[in-house]
């Protein structure tokens, strides 16, 4: 199973959970993408540039592209045109954790971490510009706008 959606939706709590509750492996993409390179986040984009950190983040969704496990992945994945068509192609679930705008810049609005959090204004246009695809490509929306067991229990329900 995949659970895409914006920065501070929750997928890797949510993925963890899960992974528990359905004694399956729960990965973090970004955990792997800075294990593989050696690297954190705010190194690799200052390194690389997106562009670089896409790549690495698609290399490592390849690896777990076949695992019987649950994946959080990166926020930014369905930008990527190779790791949106790897995600699409793959027989499994992939769920959407939706939640809106004002609640998930609250979250992310002071996170050093995430080098892709400016000012509020093109946050904004990140997630306009994402909504769409995390739609278009999910099996399942989830609303996350709730208990992290709510969740977990609403996607344990359906699956
Ligand atoms: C990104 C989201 C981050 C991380 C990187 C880029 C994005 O993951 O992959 O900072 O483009 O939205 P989270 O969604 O887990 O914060």
């Amino acid at each position: 199973m995949i659970l895409i959606g914006f920065m501070g939706s929750g997928k890797s709590t949510v993925a963890r959970r899960l992974g528990e509750r359905m004694q399956l492996p729960a990965i973090d993409l970004d955990d792997e993408v800075v294990r593989m390179s050696g690297m954190d986040i705010p190194k690799i984009f200052k390194a690389e540039g997106e562009s670089g950190f896409r790549e690495r983040e698609y290399a490592a969704l390849k690896q777990f592209s076949e695992a019987e496990c649950i994946v959080a992945t990166g926020g930014g994945i369905v930008t990527y045109g190779p790791s949106y068509s790897l995600l699409q192609d793959m027989e499994v679930p992939v769920i959407y954790l939706h939640a809106d705008f004002d609640t998930l810049y609250t979250r992310i609005k002071e996170d050093s971490n995430r080098p892709l959090v400016k000012s509020r204004e093109q946050v904004k246009a990140l997630y306009k510009e994402r909504l769409g695809r995390y739609r278009k490509l999910a099996n399942q929306e989830i609303d996350c706008n709730r208990s992290v067991e709510q969740i977990v229990s609403n996607i344990f329900e359906i699956q």
